[in-house]
């Protein structure tokens, strides 16, 4: 017992402090961290491993989580996060939990339907943040191959996307959801959507790290006041092989990434979340592993980039998207670019 109670206090000494966490300002005022952490397991984490790693993260101070139905997790993480509120471990309102509506639940009355499937996977009465995951309703099944195709895909309508968008806004006015965001969103889609929205968007999840750090998209969300939210921040080492490609560069490679690495005796993938943070996107990073998620949220904490180093990594850009979506795509559609706008305009049939 004596023992138990000593490794317990060990735990607790290995708690961060709150108030060294630097927070982000949602519209309307209210203060998240700077930093949260993902719970896509890539095909290669289980539902178990990453829901233990949830509840580690939490005890040491991970006080955002983000979650997502297509991640076949939530119950899972539902449980320990029922387990973190009877040992007393954090309160509800101390924790900012987003989830995400998937693609297949984007039709006329099913956007509610999974809200409250989340939910009650979940164990909650509401979540903080509610994206919409995808900006389409093309569906693939879970763990499928990088050319499957589902002949029922299109491409982005703005009728349909505020369709779903309208079923967002009644979550929040039914109290599901405190907040909605988009997710995958181009700079062309959010220009033909953002006027037509009664309650706007706070925040829009986009792929960010040094080699991919999509400029024009993060200053338009800003100068929109949308908290930009970065996903693969460590340039998602662990991603499915369906979302690899040969030209994909290695974000801890990077030359300017590898010699602040140097400089600051940290592993680069420590670099890449401390520039997510300084430059002002919350970095979701995911890990199983507890000195790797303690000393991804810690870095945050202490020992900034300099400016010269700030800038060498901004120097890093290589446009190179990872997550590019190609089982997204309809037929006739030329490849993954026509996803994501290139030409600044929403890519039609
Ligand atoms: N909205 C969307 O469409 C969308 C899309 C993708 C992801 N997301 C979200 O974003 C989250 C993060 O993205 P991600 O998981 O793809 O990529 P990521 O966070 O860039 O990479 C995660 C991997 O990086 C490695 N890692 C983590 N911390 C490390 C450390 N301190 N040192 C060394 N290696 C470290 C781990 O690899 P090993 O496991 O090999 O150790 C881990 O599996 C997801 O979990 C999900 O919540 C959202």
């Amino acid at each position: 017992m004596r023992k138990q109670q000593r490794g317990n206090e060990e735990k607790m000494e290995n708690k961060i402090d709150q108030s060294l966490i630097p927070r982000r300002t949602l519209p309307g005022g209210e203060q998240i961290p700077c930093m949260g952490i993902g719970t896509f397991g890539s095909d290669k984490y289980g539902a178990e491993a990453v829901s233990e790693a949830v509840y580690g993260a939490v005890k040491y101070g991970y006080r955002l989580i983000d979650c997502a139905a297509v991640y076949q997790n939530e119950d899972s993480i539902g449980r320990v996060l029922g387990r973190l509120f009877a040992e007393k471990v954090v309160e509800r309102k101390e924790l900012f939990i987003t989830s995400k509506v998937w693609n297949d639940m984007h039709g006329e009355g099913k956007v509610l339907a999974s809200c409250k499937k989340s939910l009650s996977d979940l164990g909650l009465d509401y979540v903080d943040l509610y994206f919409v995951h995808w900006p389409f309703p093309n569906y693939h099944a879970p763990g499928c191959g990088g050319d499957s195709r589902n002949p029922d895909s299109r491409p982005f309508s703005v009728e349909e996307f505020m369709s779903t968008w309208r079923q967002c806004e009644e979550l929040v006015d039914k109290g599901l959801v405190r907040y909605i965001g988009m997710s995958n969103m181009t700079v062309p889609k959010l220009r033909a959507v953002l006027p037509l929205c009664r309650i706007k968007p706070v925040a829009l999840e986009m792929e960010l790290h040094p080699s991919f750090q999509q400029p024009e998209l993060f200053a338009f969300a800003r100068a929109h006041d949308i908290l930009p939210i970065g996903y693969c921040p460590i340039g998602s080492p662990s991603r499915p092989e369906r979302d690899r490609t040969a030209e994909d560069v290695a974000d801890t490679e990077l030359p300017a990434v590898a010699a602040a690495a140097r400089a600051h005796q940290v592993h680069p993938a420590i670099i890449c979340l401390k520039w997510a943070v300084q430059r002002g996107q919350v970095p979701i990073p995911f890990s199983v592993k507890e000195p790797q998620y303690i000393s991804n949220l810690k870095c945050a904490t202490e020992d900034p980039l300099t400016e010269d180093e700030m800038a060498a990594i901004e120097g890093e850009d290589r446009n190179c998207r990872l997550i590019k979506g190609q089982v997204f795509l309809w037929e006739g559609a030329k490849g993954w670019e026509d996803l994501w706008d290139i030409n600044d305009e929403i890519t039609a049939l």
